[in-house]
């Protein structure tokens, strides 16, 4: 069973092969449909956010007689959830591998897959492919977009402060959604992302939690990360601080491998995983989902860092799949993006901790001589199933993950 929660036809339309129909979405994935044929859409068998069932028809397309076919109907069904085989199609005789928002996105510019780079696994061409290449078309320079917040041009004489820099230049504003005006009270069911949060939220407040906060200094990661995003960049891939704040952490599992295990229902017996599967909060326009990065003990930075800009791509698509959805053995929710400092994250069971970031901040502390200077400071804020950890277990994994983060050469150490 599935929700239909985003349309893009109605009776009458003509379709194409691959062009989207709808997007459904269940509590663990969603996903697009797109056409089988080139044909008219003769019915809808179901209305928005009304729950489609797998197998049952979605839609009448009447396949198109001018492509040679004689008119007769066809019925595209609700697919089961298979990630895999509805958001990655590839074309017969074609190489391009893209999601169908992509190929939309790429139609509606008049821009031919074929002439993108894709950076994507397999060389899958990514939304932020697509925009680069118009990009490098138009001259134009693509800011990232955050959701609800304008970026001002600065006055010429306003000088920037240092990284991050475009920090101080947000000024929030309020998000444009609709308001209930009408004066009366609005009742709807809770359905797709915020279902599964429901769920997964009543599950974690059994576990008692353990919280550990500390702040850390990232004056070295941030003037590191400045060297190395321009050559990110080169090879296709945003580097954010993100692929950092894993890698170190799982450097830290490999040391305290209690963090990345699970709890069976009973407590009666600890799992310890194997993989560092590493999930990341991310905010979507469905909600908060939790994709994760796999086997970070075996990847680079730069390669979290490749895993991430697919993950964002597909999340803000709204095209993750149940794989990248689940598996996760330890989390880290960088709220700092949006804001704050010190948080209560809650546990995703079965895993056992959590990390939140805050914003990382210019703030006056000393140096060795007692100076003052200028610190990039964050804050971070853990939570841990004390059923088997225990405070001082937190405490040490969270400072060697402060040690490879504020010394960031000394990562390189226990890289493999
Ligand atoms: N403080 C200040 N700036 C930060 C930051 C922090 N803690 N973390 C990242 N940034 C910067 C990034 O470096 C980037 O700057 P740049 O454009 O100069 O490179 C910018 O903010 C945007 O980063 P983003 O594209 O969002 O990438 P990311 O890898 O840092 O974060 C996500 C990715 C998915 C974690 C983030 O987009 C997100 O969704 N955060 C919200 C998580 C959430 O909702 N948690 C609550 C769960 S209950």
């Amino acid at each position: 069973m599935c929700l239909e929660c985003k349309r893009y036809i109605k009776e009458g339309d003509s379709v194409s092969q691959f062009d989207s129909i709808c997007e459904v979405q269940s509590d663990k994935a969603s996903v697009t449909i797109t056409s089988r044929y080139d044909g008219i859409i003769r019915k809808l068998h179901y209305n928005l956010d009304e729950i489609a069932y797998v197998g049952k028809p979605l839609v009448d397309i009447e396949i198109d007689a001018s492509k040679g076919v004689a008119p007769e109907e066809d019925v595209v069904e609700t697919p089961p959830m298979s990630h895999e085989e509805h958001t990655h199609q590839e074309i017969k005789g074609h190489k391009t591998l893209a999601t169908p928002a992509v190929r939309r996105l790429a139609m509606e510019n008049n821009i031919k897959l074929s002439e993108v780079v894709g950076t994507g696994k397999d060389n899958r061409i990514l939304k932020e492919d697509i925009l680069n290449y118009l990009a490098k078309q138009t001259g134009a320079i693509l800011p990232p977009s955050p959701k609800g917040e304008i970026i001002p041009p600065l006055p010429k004489s306003e000088t920037v402060p240092a990284a991050p820099k475009d920090k101080a230049r947000k000024i929030p504003l309020p998000v444009s959604r609709p308001l209930v005006f009408s004066g009366k009270d609005k009742t709807e069911p809770i359905t797709g992302f915020h279902k599964a949060m429901v769920k997964t939220m009543s599950a974690a407040l059994k576990i008692p939690h353990f919280g550990y906060c500390d702040e850390i200094d990232l004056t070295q990661l941030v003037q590191l990360r400045e060297e190395l995003k321009p050559l990110a960049q080169i090879r296709g891939v945003k580097l954010s601080f993100m692929p950092f704040f894993i890698k170190a952490a799982s450097l830290g599992l490999l040391q305290y491998p209690i963090l990345n295990a699970s709890l069976d229902e009973s407590c009666q017996n600890v799992t310890y995983k194997a993989s560092h599967n590493i999930g990341v909060a991310m905010d979507t326009e469905q909600g908060l989902i939790v994709p994760n990065v796999k086997n970070v003990q075996v990847c680079s930075v730069f390669e979290i860092a490749s895993e991430l800009n697919r993950l964002q791509a597909l999340g803000s698509a709204g095209q993750l799949g149940t794989n990248d959805l689940t598996g996760g053995t330890f989390t880290l929710s960088n709220i700092g993006t949006i804001g704050g400092t010190y948080t209560k994250p809650v546990i995703l069971p079965p895993e056992v901790a959590i990390g939140a970031l805050g914003k990382i901040q210019v703030l006056p502390r000393f140096n060795g001589k007692g100076e003052v200077f200028k610190a990039q400071i964050m804050n971070v804020s853990w939570s841990a199933d004390h059923r088997i950890i225990d405070g001082a277990t937190m405490a040490r994994f969270s400072n060697l993950w402060k040690s490879y983060l504020e010394n960031p050469a000394s990562m390189l150490l226990d890289l493999k």
